[in-house]
């Protein structure tokens, strides 16, 4: 059958070394101009539908491609083949110039085809298979204080989380598990939600990039397999580590499932903190985590949190540590934060999940949600 085609702009509106989007039909297209050649392949991204009109062309590989805004997928602008090694094609379409209009065929000419993408080691995380169950008791302690591995010094935020974690195995046969945020390797949150709320995924995206994201055991074992986390911090100028800052925004995709489709990840687990500095801010850093953490799902026992500090003028750290390894209160609340945790779990254990509600917006909920961006395909 012969293909038809559609006028989609004047030639000037797309001068060389530029892109476009266009509508052909109810299809989006993205139209580029480069060295003197235009060529048309469909705008929408074959892994999470980014705009691929709003790309960087660069010239590589055996081509001219195209990257994705969103997470970087590449195609070839006249072929729309993904990079030599890849399988993915994306659909292609015919453009012709006549009397200075730029038409395109309203049918590809080369169909799209996503290639088989081996996600089988995140299969787990995909599918949300839950590790929990009525009778769990798995703890995660999560250790958010940085140490140079060759220069091991006391860690007082770590030391009252291995505390905690001892307690809870030795009184209540606890599985535990410790995670030590500077042992693995993973990369910063690169901000995709700030293109598109769907750009960022579930698993995250640079999870599915990187076979070795230290994140995926952070996932695996916060989502799936805890029933209560404890998440230890010093306090760092007021505030908790920068390795909990790193950890909490490539968190970000748990949260947005909520946005995105009303679905929530993170259902009866508890949360707890250990919080430790020299001097002081405690009340500032647990405010702010349960902030993060309830946004995520978590519940909190009463006082869910214990911090140790020695006030503002404190300043002869040689002394905190001596102190610290002396103090009763120390023994006791690590003990405690695990026992409220623990009855709070109990009565959560025996709450339906199911009914579960979470009270934040959802994408319908933005003024403008209605509203159609002419760049974007969803
Ligand atoms: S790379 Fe295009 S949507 Fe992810």
């Amino acid at each position: 059958m012969e293909n038809t085609f559609e006028k989609v702009c004047a030639l000037h509106e797309i001068p060389d070394n530029s892109s476009k989007i266009v509508n052909v039909g109810k299809s989006k297209v993205a139209l580029f101009h480069h060295k003197g050649k235009l060529s048309a392949i469909s705008n929408a991204c074959l892994h999470k539908g980014g705009p691929l009109g709003l790309g960087v062309v660069e010239e590589k590989y055996d081509g001219v491609y195209v990257n994705c805004p969103w997470h970087g997928w590449e195609y070839n602008i006249e072929t729309g083949s993904a990079p030599p090694g890849y399988h993915d094609q994306q659909a292609v379409y015919e453009v012709k110039i006549e009397e200075g209009e730029v038409f395109i065929s309203t049918q590809p000419i080369v169909p799209a085809k996503k290639a088989q993408h081996d996600l089988s080691v995140l299969e787990d995380l995909i599918k949300l298979k839950y590790q929990t169950n009525e009778n769990s008791l798995n703890i995660l302690g999560i250790s958010t204080t940085n140490l140079h591995p060759n220069l091991p010094r006391y860690s007082t935020s770590e030391a009252a989380l291995e505390k905690s974690l001892d307690y809870a195995k030795e009184k209540y046969g606890a599985d535990t598990r410790l995670i030590k945020l500077r042992d693995i390797e993973f990369r910063t949150c690169e901000g995709y939600y700030s293109q598109h709320m769907h750009a960022c995924t579930w698993p995250c995206s640079i999870t599915e990039m990187d076979p070795n994201d230290g994140m995926t055991e952070v996932y695996r074992s916060m989502i799936l397999w805890a029933d209560i986390i404890l998440v230890s911090t010093p306090i760092r100028w007021g505030n908790p580590s920068s390795l909990y800052f790193k950890m909490a925004e490539r968190l970000n995709c748990v949260q947005n499932q909520i946005t995105i489709q009303d679905k929530i990840l993170i259902k009866n687990k508890v949360a707890s903190f250990i919080i430790t500095g020299g001097q002081d801010n405690i009340q500032q850093v647990a405010g702010q985590m349960m902030c993060f953490f309830t946004d995520l799902g978590f519940a909190f026992p009463p006082f869910s949190f214990m911090g140790w500090s020695r006030g503002w003028v404190a300043e002869d750290m040689d002394k905190n540590v001596m102190q610290f390894k002396k103090s009763q209160f120390v023994d006791r609340s690590t003990r405690e934060i695990v026992d409220n945790c623990i009855e709070t779990l109990k009565a959560m254990k025996t709450t339906p999940a199911q009914q579960l509600k979470a009270p934040k917006p959802h994408k319908k909920d933005s003024w403008s949600a209605e509203m159609e961006n002419p760049d974007m395909n969803m």
